[in-house]
């Protein structure tokens, strides 16, 4: 059956990437696009680097998982210019090039937010006198910009595969953020918590990911996440890094964002990092959720609409 489609449905794409490894898979997209459809919207996933694709037919595009960005970041930055010069674009592109870069962590801390400590460095040499004041103690080494721990290591501080990676990271360009290992990481305590239109609607922890002397668990990176339960504090937390990144950036709340953090012995309740472009929501293990962000995408919708009638 053709189903004639009213030019007032309004368009959404969701915006993501064409091949996804076997063991991350986007398990957000189809139920989210399932659900706006329920509600009247013309949803349809949307590869960022489809050419084929025009843009300013959307009424609004939500980054989804664009997952193949930082092997593209030129192209992606380029196309979310092209983006939001066509249409409405969620969360923000502003946002996505302030979260691109990790070191909005030390802007969040000096909002208030307690960050899991890092310093960042663009020379290898001040990696090593660091990793030599670290003595034998462990460390985990990445690159302030990068997803799914690329290029992200754990180490003996004097490993020489530390350093190596710290020149590979400086050699593409790139800064390197030095951490003390967080134990309570690597025994698979990390929680993601989803703030999604300001309400926190669900978390999950992820399982351990590092290997240590470098590498991932396993050889891949395999999330297994498990949906748990959220404590008062950690919700008080979400709430406050996403009013602090509104405070650093100056910008409009984000439609979802994911907060990972992780209660450690050593320095309590902190921020691993704020995801704002392309977190997995992971709504199959939370399928209650879909509805939430479906709305949430409908409310935004809604103001677009406002602003142009
Ligand atoms: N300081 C740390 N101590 C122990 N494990 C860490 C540390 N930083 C990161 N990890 C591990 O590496 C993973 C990826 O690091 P993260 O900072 O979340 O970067 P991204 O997810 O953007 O690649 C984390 O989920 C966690 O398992
Ligand atoms: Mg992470």
């Amino acid at each position: 059956m053709l189903v004639s489609i009213d030019p007032s449905t309004p368009r959404v794409g969701i915006v993501v990437t064409d091949s996804y490894p076997l063991e991350d898979l986007d398990h957000d997209t189809a139920p989210l696009v399932d659900a706006l459809r329920a509600r009247g919207v013309d949803a349809r996933a949307a590869v960022w680097h489809d050419e084929s694709l025009d843009w300013a037919r959307f009424d609004l595009l939500v980054l989804r998982s664009p997952w193949d960005y930082p092997e593209r970041v030129e192209e992606f930055m380029a196309w979310l210019e092209r983006a939001e010069a066509a249409t409405r674009v969620l969360n923000e592109p502003a946002l996505v090039r302030w979260n691109l870069d990790k070191r909005y962590l030390a802007q969040l801390e000096r909002e208030g937010v307690a960050v899991v400590p890092t310093t960042y460095r663009t020379v290898v040499d001040d990696v090593a006198a660091e990793l030599r004041a670290f003595a034998d103690a462990h460390v985990v080494l990445k690159p302030a910009v990068s997803a799914g721990a690329r290029d992200t290591g754990l180490f003996r501080a004097d490993d020489p595969a530390a350093l190596e990676l710290a020149a590979r990271i400086v050699d593409a360009g790139g800064t390197v953020m030095v951490q003390p290992e967080i134990p309570e990481l690597s025994a698979g305590r990390e929680k993601a918590l989803y703030v999604i239109d300001g309400e926190l609607t669900h978390a999950i922890a992820k399982g351990a990911l590092l290997a240590p002397g470098g590498g991932l668990l396993g050889g891949t990176y395999e999330e297994h996440p498990e949906l748990v339960a959220v404590t008062d504090d950690e919700e008080a937390f979400a709430h406050a890094v996403v009013a602090a990144v509104g405070r650093a950036t100056g910008l409009e709340a984000p439609l979802y964002a994911r907060v990972d953090v992780v209660d450690s012995a050593a320095y309590g309740l902190v921020l691993l990092e704020a995801e704002l472009f392309e977190p997995a929501l992971n709504l199959h293990v939370a399928p209650h959720v879909t509805h939430l962000v479906a709305a949430a995408v409908a409310r935004r919708l809604e103001v677009a609409a406002t602003r142009v009638g």
